[in-house]
């Protein structure tokens, strides 16, 4: 088997009070298309969008609550969904759902992860030969988790999702883990437990120059960027969306094809790692971030369930 069992990052799924905000940050600063808007009852609208030609890489749940509903991640095929199935269950998690969450995937089932995050394993998500819009990224890129205890869940996506680590930062500081040829899927990042940001690959430099162009003229700016990383490599510019988590706009992410390449090793006081342009070391825009909620989706599964 090529790679690892994870074949791609598949999506992330938001709760929002403020969803109409949401969805116009995804669309008309980010540049998403809106693929399917559901108006499920007593739940709240569901916005679906996407960048890549598929179903959803992102959704806004309308909810009391702002924190992050789930990240999805795509199997590399049906067996491997079954051995991941396994293992998730054989490492004691908790499944909430034997079936997708949401519609426009085929098959699938979600487990509370490490520090509370839901994730949700797929394989068939729906393809959408939809129009690109005039502006937005190619597809959905990364997450950088801010964990409580970073080292448990490094275990948890190398000894469970079988993650690959590219990069590690200090002693148990940070870590990079990939899942395909991209240099990271899932970034680790010692904090408090919160989702810091999801990023979103572009090809040109110009586009980053761009979304900040967009900001201005809302009145609002980037937080950070455009700066090149050295864990990664990637040139990225963020800004915070109404929930209180990061987006990433990106370009020039390092490619791994070896899939055997040891991690490269970085010291947690010489901020290269970090910034490779300037000398801000992030702790403001470290200060970010969403915490994971009890998935909309679930509560409604666990209705089922129990009627
Ligand atoms: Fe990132």
């Amino acid at each position: 088997m090529a790679w690892g069992l994870i074949s791609e990052m598949g999506h992330l799924a938001v709760q929002t009070s403020r969803f109409d905000e949401s969805v116009f940050d995804a669309t008309e600063v980010l540049g998403l298309r809106e693929t399917e808007r559901s108006e499920a009852t007593g739940t709240g609208r569901t916005s679906y969008l996407a960048a890549a030609q598929v179903h959803h890489e992102l959704m806004y749940l309308e909810s009391d609550h702002d924190g992050i509903d789930h990240i999805g991640l795509v199997a590399a095929g049906p067996e491997a969904l079954e051995e991941l199935r396994g293992r998730v269950g054989a490492a004691g998690y908790e499944f909430i759902s034997e079936t997708p969450l949401e519609k426009g995937i085929a098959d699938g089932f979600a487990f509370i992860g490490p520090e509370g995050f839901v994730y949700e394993i797929y394989i068939g998500m729906q393809p959408l030969a939809a129009e690109r819009g005039g502006f937005g990224p190619d597809r959905f890129g990364h997450v950088n988790l801010h964990p409580v205890d970073v080292e448990a869940t490094k275990n948890f996506l190398v000894d469970v999702l079988d993650f690959r680590i590219s990069d590690i930062v200090g002693d148990d500081f940070a870590y990079f883990l990939r899942c395909n040829p991209d240099h990271h899927g899932i970034a680790l990042i010692a904090g408090k437990g919160s989702l810091h940001h999801h990023a979103w690959q572009t090809q040109s430099i110009a586009d980053l120059g761009k979304l900040g162009d967009r900001l201005d003229r809302l009145g609002r700016r980037l937080i950070w960027g455009p700066v090149r990383h050295g864990a990664g490599h990637n040139i990225a510019a963020y800004f915070v969306e109404p929930v209180g988590d990061v987006i990433e706009l990106y370009t020039d992410l390092e490619q791994i094809y070896d899939d055997s390449r040891p991690p490269i090793v970085w010291d947690a006081a010489d901020g290269g790692w970090f910034n490779r342009w300037g000398v801000y070391n992030g702790e403001n825009f470290r200060s970010h971030g969403a915490f994971p909620v009890l998935p909309s989706a679930a509560r409604q599964f666990e209705k089922r369930t129990q009627s």
